[in-house]
């Protein structure tokens, strides 16, 4: 039983046990994988070949392609993806830039959609009222680890020309409908970053079945690479320059990722459990709402835990309310989202920036209609989820106590919510 009063009010802390466990292990594995590079650095580069063949195998993709980052593969899917002046590409506002950046870089025009309010990902049927006949590409983040609605997708795609992109840079082993996510799209990017499930501190890989989008993909990002991997000799005459981007990755971080995805299963089923603890304990708290799964997905990656509050429901401001939980002990932050830089579709660079300013690069000569500049209200859904949401520190294996005083400390802050709306 919690104790009556709240630790803001002087009352003692709810959530006393450690934690217990930290987000990013390295372990043995990985030390073994490194040193190996270190010990036979002739033989460096074969980590990326190695990597791309286990990934593929991983996530049952026909290619993978491994590079610095995910921002390079969202860039190289889009492209891939026929991403052009005068071309628009659908794309959701809750995500990290990096999913919607590169179609401004690729020229074309993001299209921004809703969000469906508990699963946090792209609203499929606000999607389909944005298609048009210039939409080249949809791109869907799995937010957090938790698919999107692939069904529906596939659906809107099927027998059209739009690429399905799918930015799993949360979800590294999610699947949907018993297939892993990343391979149920057109092409699956994910991030390999030092905060992502499997990570080689600063990487990336792309997958698809796609032997086309695979080359055009390679053309842009991988030159050095190209002749090595390609499957037909479309982009022959490109030699092995291909468009002259590097976004290779380095040997180092691929061993490293090696060890990471060999310990993925382990991690993703410890993650699980405990997050389904705390969607039983949360969700029986009036005006609580974790984060829900579609019933084909099963989620993967979970790269944080997180869900909203209703203050109407609970009878208090959000912002009090965050207070009180980290006064409780309850490791979120007040006013800074998973996604903290705000509401994308609100971000300058999809906005009013005015590209003029850098006086380089192709952005000057944006014609009008390359950004279609939304303002607050214009996608309400997405933005009650920025303004109401709570996440939370997210380790890989939590102490049992730890997860049960995090669900007394919501059920305590909402049970004295009227004391908080009074202050
Ligand atoms: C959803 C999503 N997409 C893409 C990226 C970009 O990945 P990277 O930082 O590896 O470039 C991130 C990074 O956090 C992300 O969260």
């Amino acid at each position: 039983m919690a104790h009556p009063v709240l630790a803001i009010d002087g009352g003692p802390k709810t959530v006393t046990e450690p934690m217990n466990d930290s987000w990013r292990i390295v372990t043995e594995l990985e030390r073994s994988h490194v040193n190996a590079v270190l010990d036979d650095p002739g033989r460096a580069y074969e980590e990326l070949d190695k990597f791309e063949a286990e990934f593929a195998e991983c996530v049952g993709a026909r290619h993978a392609v491994s590079m610095c980052n995910g921002t390079a593969t969202l860039h190289c899917a889009i492209f891939a993806a026929g991403a052009r002046r005068g071309a628009e590409v659908i794309v959701p506002s809750v995500t990290w830039h990096a999913s919607i950046s590169p179609i401004l870089h690729c020229g074309a025009t993001p299209v921004f959609c809703e969000a469906d309010p508990r699963t946090f990902c792209a609203d499929p049927a606000d999607v389909r009222r944005r298609v048009t006949d210039r939409t080249a590409a949809i791109v869907v983040t799995h937010v957090y680890g938790n698919p999107a609605d692939m069904d529906s997708f596939r659906e809107i795609v099927d027998g059209t020309k739009i690429k399905l992109i799918e930015d799993a840079s949360h979800a590294h082993g999610a699947t949907w409908d018993g297939r892993k996510v990343g391979a149920v799209g057109d092409i699956g990017c994910f991030s390999l970053q030092a905060s992502k499930p499997v990570t080689g501190f600063e990487c990336g890989v792309a997958a698809t079945n796609d032997d086309e989008l695979f080359e055009k993909m390679l053309v842009l990002g991988q030159y050095g690479r190209i002749e090595k991997l390609r499957k037909s000799a479309q982009f022959a005459d490109l030699h092995n320059i291909g468009l002259g981007v590097k976004y290779r990755a380095n040997p180092l971080a691929m061993a490293m990722a090696r060890a990471q995805l060999k310990r993925l299963d382990d991690q993703n089923a410890k993650r699980a459990k405990w997050f389904a603890r705390l969607d039983e304990l949360l969700g029986g708290i009036r005006g609580v709402y974790p984060q829900k799964t579609y019933p084909k997905a099963v989620r993967g990656g979970l790269l944080l835990y997180t869900g909203t509050l209703d203050p109407d429901e609970i009878g208090a401001p959000v912002d009090a309310l965050l207070k009180a939980l980290v006064a409780e002990g309850v490791s979120t932050t007040p006013r800074i989202t998973p996604y903290g830089y705000g509401v994308m579709h609100l971000e300058p660079i999809f906005t009013d920036f005015d590209f003029g300013r850098i006086g380089g690069g192709p952005w000057a000569d944006f014609g009008p209609g390359v950004r279609q500049p939304l303002r607050r209200g214009d996608l309400p859904v997405s933005e009650k989820i920025h303004d109401t949401c709570f996440w939370l520190t997210t380790p890989v294996d939590p102490s049992p106590r730890w997860v049960e005083q995090v669900g007394e400390a919501f059920g305590k802050v909402v049970a004295n919510a009227g004391r908080l709306s009074r202050a």
